[in-house]
Parts: structure tokens; C-alpha cells; sequence
């Protein structure tokens, strides 16, 4: 999911070589909801989380090594390293180095706060500002343009 973020910042200007401008942290989510609800209803589903995770698994063995993880997002955006392991350590969520479909059901429970099964626009970027806030010693966060 943040190889599509870092798309749609560079596509609106808000990433460079020398570092990512993730503020304000609401536009930012609600950017990466965009690209995350693939068929545009408004409303993320587990399948739809799944199918964003695939994208990363290269040698397509049903789960997602860190290495998987990590160097594709370096071969886009390099300037993401940093951010990219404290994403992955997220989205890890039984934390045994790899991410497959237990993780990704995980990862959806916790953004679906009222456990409804779908994720609103809304729950998504409540939790994503959150999470941007916490890994912001990590991207750099706004003002000051860390050297990922
Ligand atoms: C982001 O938050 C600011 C300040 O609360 C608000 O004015 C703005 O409309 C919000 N933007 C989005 C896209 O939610």
C-alpha cells in the first residue's frame, strides 16, 4: 500500500528525492484510501486489503518476506526505507517476519473500529493519522525533511 502512497505523492507534489512532506497526516490517508478502494465504492473490504498486500509477493508463495516488502519499496522510492520497515513491523501483526493472510485479516480488524467487516473512509483515516504519527521519526513527517 505505501508504494501506491509514494505514487500518488510524487504524482501531487508532495514527495522529492530528498524527502516526504506526509502533512497535513488527514489528506495524506485519505489519498491512500483513494488508491486502496480499487473498485471506488467508498468502502475498503478485507479482499480489497488482500489484494494490495499480493501486489508485494514477488515469488508468489502466499506471503510476503520483509525482503519482499522492503526492497520493492526501495526500487520505487528509496527515500521511504526507514518508513517502510516500521510499516512492515506493523503490518506484521503475529510479528514472525513474514506477512501472509492471517496479518492482513489482523491489519483489517484493527482499522475496522466498529467491526462491521468493511472499513470506512472515515475509521481508515482515523487509524492512518495515528499510525502516520507514530512512525513520523521515520518519513520525517513535514516540516523538517529527513534523509530517509
Ligand atoms: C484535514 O484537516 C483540516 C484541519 O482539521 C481540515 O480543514 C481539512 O478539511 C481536512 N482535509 C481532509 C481531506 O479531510
Amino acid at each position: 500500500m505505501i508504494l501506491k502512497l509514494a505514487i500518488v505523492l510524487l504524482a501531487v507534489g508532495y514527495a522529492s528525492s530528498q524527502g516526504l512532506d506526509l502533512k497535513p497526516y488527514n489528506v495524506t490517508a485519505a489519498a491512500l484510501f483513494y488508491v486502496s478502494d480499487a473498485n471506488k465504492d467508498g468502502i475498503l473490504t478485507l479482499s480489497e486489503v488482500d489484494s494490495n498486500f499480493r501486489s508485494y509477493d514477488r515469488d508468489d508463495d502466499g506471503r510476503i518476506s520483509r525482503y519482499e516488502y522492503t526492497s520493492h519499496v526501495d526500487a520505487n522510492s528509496p527515500q521511504l526505507h526507514a518508513f517502510s520497515h516500521g510499516l512492515y513491523d506493523i503490518y506484521d501483526v503475529d510479528s514472525d517476519d513474514f506477512l501472509d493472510a492471517h496479518d492482513y485479516e489482523s491489519f483489517f480488524k484493527l482499522m475496522d473500529s466498529d467491526e462491521n467487516d468493511v472499513v470506512t473512509q472515515h475509521e481508515y483515516v482515523r487509524y492512518w493519522i495515528v499510525l502516520l504519527e507514530t512512525l513520523e521519526h521515520l518519513h520525517g513527517g513535514g516540516r523538517k525533511r529527513a534523509n530517509l
